[in-house]
């Protein structure tokens, strides 16, 4: 389905780049008496059809925020839940996004993931890296501060010269290298922050927080992020 319906039609100015912290899973089984990973399982399930939608509506790029740096405080049995779910889903999803011509992606620190995630995530690359879709870029192990950190320990171990050193080249030391900057940042959950999400890449993005926790997160929502969107007025520091 291409982006020809009346809504598509009717906002005037999409963005390029989408970027999503999934929040509010937790409560949203706590609400209705549930453990939390009943709410990670909702969430989970949410991805496929936000993406698709976003892809109808021919934005080229969306970055989700699954599980940051910081994640790993959390009790063990919420992480090793979050993990199963996490490859149940890539063996279940990773061939219907590939059939539509999704480009997957992932942005962290792939390699501390225990193998069983890793590999699921290393094949789901590979398998769609020829995609000329809507790219979806996955944040799993993902921390802003630790990937800048990382892009610097990078560059100084090549030994680039300091003068050399310009945001292009910094930018092509992330792991969203080759991105477009986000246009478009969302945080469902109500939470008014970015917990350690693309620092650098939301340098000048757009943000728009929703009290809706992510599994009720639908396309209702989606259009109304877009529409507040193509809403503002972007200058950049400029007049
Ligand atoms: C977001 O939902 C998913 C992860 C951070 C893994 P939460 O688990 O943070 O849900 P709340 O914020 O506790 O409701
Ligand atoms: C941010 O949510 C991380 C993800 C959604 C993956 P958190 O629930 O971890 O963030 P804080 O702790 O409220 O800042
Ligand atoms: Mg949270």
């Amino acid at each position: 389905m291409i982006g020809t319906s009346p809504t598509t039609k009717r906002i005037a100015l999409l963005p390029n780049h989408v970027a999503i912290i999934m929040d509010g899973n937790g409560r949203w089984a706590e609400k209705q008496g549930l453990p939390r990973l009943e709410g990670h399982r909702a969430g989970v399930e949410n991805i496929r059809p936000i993406i698709e939608c976003l892809d109808e509506y021919r934005i080229r790029c969306v970055t989700l925020y699954a599980f940051s740096t910081e994640n790993w405080d959390r009790p063990e049995d919420e992480i090793n839940g979050l993990l199963y779910l996490l490859e149940e889903a890539l063996d279940k999803e990773v061939p219907k996004l590939h059939k539509r011509g999704i480009r997957i992606r992932h942005i962290g620190r792939l390699e501390e993931l225990a193998a069983g995630p890793q590999l699921a995530i290393r094949k789901a690359i590979e398998l769609t890296k020829n995609n000329t879709g809507i790219t979806f870029s996955f944040a799993f192990n993902y921390g802003g501060r630790i990937e800048i950190l990382d892009a610097v320990r990078c560059i100084i171990a090549k030994g680039i010269p300091p003068e050399n050193i310009d945001e292009n080249l910094f930018n092509s030391y992330l792991y969203t290298a080759s991105l477009p900057n986000v246009d478009l940042l969302i945080r469902t959950g109500g939470e008014l922050r970015i917990s350690n999400f693309l620092l650098w890449q939301a340098a000048y993005s757009e943000y728009y927080f929703t009290e809706v926790l992510w599994p009720d997160f639908d396309r209702k929502e989606v259009e109304k992020a877009l529409i507040a969107y193509s809403q503002r007025q972007r200058r950049f520091g400029g007049l």
